[in-house]
């Protein structure tokens, strides 16, 4: 199946790291570390098209044009809880960046997101704004959240993912057409719960430990 809305960081690193993320056997210690290792690859690809300006600098040897960041700062918003674990990631490469919060649950009989929580940083406008969350599943709760973002009228939109898969990505490209993916592979399916196959299990649940 094609999905022209998502870009799949295709390297070697990202498969094997992730292969390691799915066993049963990775401790929460390494599942939390590789998540973030991994959402360092996906930002750096998301964030591709980050606007620059020149800028005269001295080196100790001589005067140069080097490159700054433009533009308002980037605006990071974790779907609670699991979306934690890719913020760190994300951190790591743009540390100036703002946070907010979604908090998002999965209604276990309709499977849709109920909201109980929101923050984030005011005056979204012209910001550009990456939602991240480490399953794209149904796809109910990045639907949800970019539309309570889209209400704050932010510059651009992003979705960062761990894994995707062909239900959620659908369901997301109908909502919300102008929001790119950045995932890391697209899973074959979803189960009957709203899991992905073969997928990793519960994300927050391996990332917290509170299996
Ligand atoms: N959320 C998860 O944590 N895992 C899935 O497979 C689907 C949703």
């Amino acid at each position: 199946m094609d999905f022209p809305n998502c870009t799949v960081v295709d390297h070697p690193l990202v498969k094997h790291k992730l292969t390691v993320m799915r066993r049963t056997d990775t401790s929460t210690a390494s599942f939390r570390a590789l998540l973030e290792e991994i959402s360092l690859m996906l930002g750096y690809e998301a964030l591709r098209d980050l606007k620059l300006r020149e800028e005269e600098i001295e080196t100790p040897m001589a005067r140069t044009t080097g490159w700054a960041l433009d533009g308002k700062k980037l605006v990071l918003v974790p779907i609670l809880r699991a979306g934690q674990g890719i913020l760190d990631g994300l951190l790591q490469l743009v540390p100036s960046a703002r946070v907010g919060h979604i908090g998002l649950y999965r209604d276990p009989e309709s499977l849709g997101a109920v909201e109980y929580y929101y923050r984030v940083p005011a005056n979204l406008e012209d910001r550009d704004v990456i939602v991240c969350d480490p399953m794209l599943a149904t796809g109910n709760s990045a639907v949800a959240a970019l539309q309570r973002v889209k209400r704050s009228r932010p510059g651009s939109l992003r979705f960062v993912c761990l894994l995707a898969c062909p239900e959620g990505l659908t369901n997301l490209r109908e909502h919300h057409p102008d929001v790119r993916v950045f995932t890391a592979a697209i899973d074959e399916k979803l189960d009957s719960h709203g899991y992905i196959l073969p997928g990793l299990g519960d994300a927050g649940d391996r990332l917290f430990g509170t299996k």
